[in-house]
């Protein structure tokens, strides 16, 4: 299949050129993603767990969120820009690898699941917060969570093997 256009240009740019032609911008830049990876779902998991009433049952879960979102927030921002950077150094050859574009649908339906939660709890917190065990709700999305930042780790990981 033809490389499409868009993503010659975007393996073309200058930026691009230069992390695929440094010896060790590209691994260093794969090491700050599972560097970023590990706190983001570090800090997620500790949440998810929660939620399932499995670990801080006596902290409330508002309380316990907060405490870790801006973790969250750093770890996201360092796998998303170094995410990106190795993208663009590759982009002729990755653009339609099935285990990236698996990846990004999966990082898609986690975002989803994150913001149907705060909107659930939005409505809910006054009734959930103090709940060492939270309601039914609380735990799809626990475990939902868990079983899609699990996904894209694997299939975060495969790029490199399966295209
Ligand atoms: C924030 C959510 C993300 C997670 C949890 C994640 C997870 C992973 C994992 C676990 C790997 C394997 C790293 C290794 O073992 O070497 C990986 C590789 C990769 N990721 Fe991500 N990633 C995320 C976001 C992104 C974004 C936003 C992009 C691009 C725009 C991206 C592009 C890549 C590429 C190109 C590789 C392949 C690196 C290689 O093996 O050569 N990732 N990702």
């Amino acid at each position: 299949m033809t490389t499409p256009a868009f993503f010659e240009w975007l393996y073309d740019l200058p930026l691009s050129t230069y992390v695929r032609e440094s010896l060790y911008l590209y691994p260093a830049l794969d090491v700050l993603h599972v560097l970023g990876v590990i706190v983001l779902l570090g800090s997620i998991a500790v949440v998810d767990l929660r939620l399932l009433g499995k670990v801080f049952i006596e902290v409330p879960i508002a309380r316990l969120s907060n405490s870790v979102l801006p973790l969250a927030f750093v770890g996201a921002a360092l796998a998303f820009a170094s995410g990106l950077l190795l993208f663009l150094s590759e982009a002729e050859t990755i653009w339609n690898n099935p285990m990236l574009v698996t990846k990004f649908v999966l990082l898609i339906l986690a975002a989803i699941n994150i913001g149907a939660w705060h909107v659930a709890f939005g409505k809910n917190e006054a009734r959930w917060n103090l709940l060492p065990a939270p309601p039914l709700r609380a735990k799809i999305a626990g475990c939902a969570s868990l079983a899609l930042w699990a996904a894209i780790l694997v299939f975060g990981r495969l790029i490199a093997f399966i295209f």
